[in-house]
């Protein structure tokens, strides 16, 4: 068994996240994670709320709230969507925290003493007006690679180029929309890059559980050359910039810059998850106390490659001590919106506190899973939504599971039939069939967890239970029983095994409906594990098939999965403004 380590970008504070955030990031970790601890692993899953920087500070003054109660506020909304949407974190965390502060501030004392920090001075812009340098997003103007008009300090929304404040063109304050800036010299901290260039390649040389999208991005940012990046900024509100509880002689109005400790904070966050759950956070991240066997993965969308390959790596590795690094990244594309972007400054788009007021969590954690932004963008519209709901949850598996439990209820006293009171029955073809195709089918569902092909596990899923309708149409038992209620009783044993089975393997997904089925059919908590070997499938499905005590008294699960109708797929688009 295996210790996995497992983080997903963590989310900014600013806003409830969106359904494309939540497909390229927490849910495949989630989805993840579940199936890991179902084949015996065991598991760290570690999120938080990524709290400082000039989006906190602004999104709290729109708000009217001070930067602390507006991240207390939205810190809560944050978790409680999480919860909503059935994120089985470890911990979720905060990047605020005071484990985060020191830490952070540990991190950067140990860099300077490396040699890779250096205070330089540099041009920054400072609003006359507001009296104050404008870092990133607190300066706005046009891009200079793209013309886009409304481009953020740090980045440009038009083209997605990191930009550099002095940069743009016809700059203006975010906060006043004052005009009257100019270029003056301010001291700041930078992060030799550059000077680690050559070890971080010769790191990523050696990734073995990059796919394809995370290798090449970081490769592109090496072959442009790593730039030394200033690790502090112009602010109030984040972490000082001080070593051992004294602050840095010229930095008293600065604090680190937000990407500098924002990874940091699956480090602190595991600590603070050690701290009250009495775990030891040593053993899954420090690679001379025992994480030396952990597999580490992380979850993010494609924009943040290049911080989770150089930037963090950097901070790791250059402070010349023995943390645990990222074996596997899985990366993700966008989720577009009716084919344009999700936005959560326009609030363009479905965000997950209202998502889960338009249909269950399940339904988004299938459609999201199953749609997943993995090998290019994904388009999401309601009618797709709607599609794959009605097709692959209620006819596929809503169908199948009440058809058979129904019908054993009625005919069989809603009892798994025994053998000794219906011996009689034989195995057939249709039986052979089901199980050569199980045997098949399962091994590759696993491997696609295993290689988080989350699209092809999803589809694999549906696949499986399709079969089980295959099987009944075959093997017919409703017309059986009029002749031979043994053979009859051979069908119904062998369908109610298969729920028991397709509610076990429907766990990572969709895991309300896995338990409602699996409570149904009474399957203690303990049976509900992937504790399959890994050979002889044949000989294993047969006794899956055959699991659930005869006699055993089960029930037919209330409406598992309600259809979406056109009405309301049309209120939605009129609430959510489908189609632009
Ligand atoms: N908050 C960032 C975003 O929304 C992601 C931070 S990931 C971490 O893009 F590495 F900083 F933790
Ligand atoms: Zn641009």
């Amino acid at each position: 068994m295996a210790r996995i380590l497992i983080t997903s970008a963590l989310p900014y504070i600013n806003g409830v996240k969106h359904l494309g955030n939540l497909a390229g990031s927490m849910l495949p970790a989630d989805v993840y994670a579940r199936a890991m601890r179902l084949l015996g692993h065991e598991v760290l899953y570690i999120c938080a709320t990524d709290e400082h920087g000039t989006p906190a500070e602004l999104a709290a003054a729109a708000a009217g709230m001070n930067v602390r109660e507006f991240c207390d506020k939205m810190y809560a909304a944050q978790k409680s969507a999480g919860a909503d949407f059935k994120m089985s974190y470890d911990y979720f965390g905060r990047s605020s925290t005071p484990s985060n502060h020191a830490l952070t501030q540990h991190l950067a004392h140990a860099l300077e003493k490396e040699g890779l920090i250096e205070e330089r001075i540099s041009q920054q812009v400072y609003s006359v007006d507001d009296k104050r340098f404008l870092p990133d997003r607190y300066v706005e103007g046009t891009c200079p690679a793209c013309g886009y008009e409304k481009a953020r300090g740090d980045q440009c929304d038009g083209c997605g180029k990191l930009l550099d404040p002095i940069d743009l063109i016809d700059p203006y304050s975010a906060l006043s929309g004052s005009k009257n800036v100019e270029i003056r010299d301010t001291n700041h901290l930078y992060l030799k890059q550059s000077e680690m260039a050559p070890r971080l390649r010769a790191w990523i040389d050696k990734a073995q559980g990059w796919p394809s999208l995370a290798k090449s991005i970081a490769y592109k940012w090496l072959d442009e050359g790593l730039l030394d990046r200033s690790i502090t900024r112009d602010l109030s509100w984040g972490i000082p910039v001080a070593y051992e509880g004294e602050v840095r002689p010229g930095f008293e109005n600065k604090v680190f810059y937000v990407w500098f400790d924002a990874p940091i904070e699956y480090i602190a966050a595991t600590q603070d998850w050690a701290e009250e759950f009495g775990g030891n956070w040593q053993s899954w991240w420090r690679t001379d106390m025992g994480a030396e066997d952990v597999s580490y993965v992380q979850f993010m969308g494609k924009d943040n490659v290049a911080f989770h390959t150089l930037s963090f790596p950097t901070t790791l590795i250059g402070s010349g001590e023995p943390w645990k690094l990222v074996d596997k990244l899985k990366a993700f594309n966008w989720v577009t919106w009716y084919g344009g972007k999700f936005s959560t400054s326009e609030k363009r788009g479905v965000f997950m506190d209202q998502a889960i007021e338009l249909a269950p969590s399940d339904y988004w954690r299938w459609h999201l899973t199953a749609n997943a932004p993995e090998g290019s963008d994904a388009g999401f519209t309601f009618e797709d939504f709607a599609a794959r709901i009605n097709s692959d949850l209620a006819n596929v598996l809503g169908n199948f599971v009440n058809r058979i439990t129904k019908y054993a209820g009625a005919k069989f006293d809603g009892k798994i039939p025994s053998l000794e009171q219906f011996g009689g029955g034989t195995w057939g073809e249709a039986e052979d069939v089901l199980v050569a195709e199980l045997a098949e089918r399962l091994p590759k569902m696993i491997a696609y967890y295993e290689n988080m092909e989350f699209r092809k596990a999803a589809a694999e899923t549906r696949a499986i239970w399709a079969t089980g309708n295959e099987y009944l149409t075959q093997a017919a038992p409703w017309s059986q029983y009029k002749t031979d209620m043994d053979q009859a009783a051979v069908g119904v044993r062998l369908g109610l095994n298969l729920v028991a089975l397709f509610g076990i393997l429907a766990q990572p997904i969709i895991p309300d409906a896995a338990e409602k089925i699996l409570d149904a059919m009474n399957v203690p908590k303990d049976n509900r594990t992937w504790n399959f070997g890994d050979n002889d499938w044949s000989g294993q499905i047969k006794a899956i098939l055959d699991a659930l005590p005869h006699g055993l008294e089960i029930n037919a699960p209330e409406v598992l999965f309600a259809k979406i109708e056109d009405a309301d797929i049309a209120a939605w688009k009129t609430r959510f403004g489908g189609e632009g």
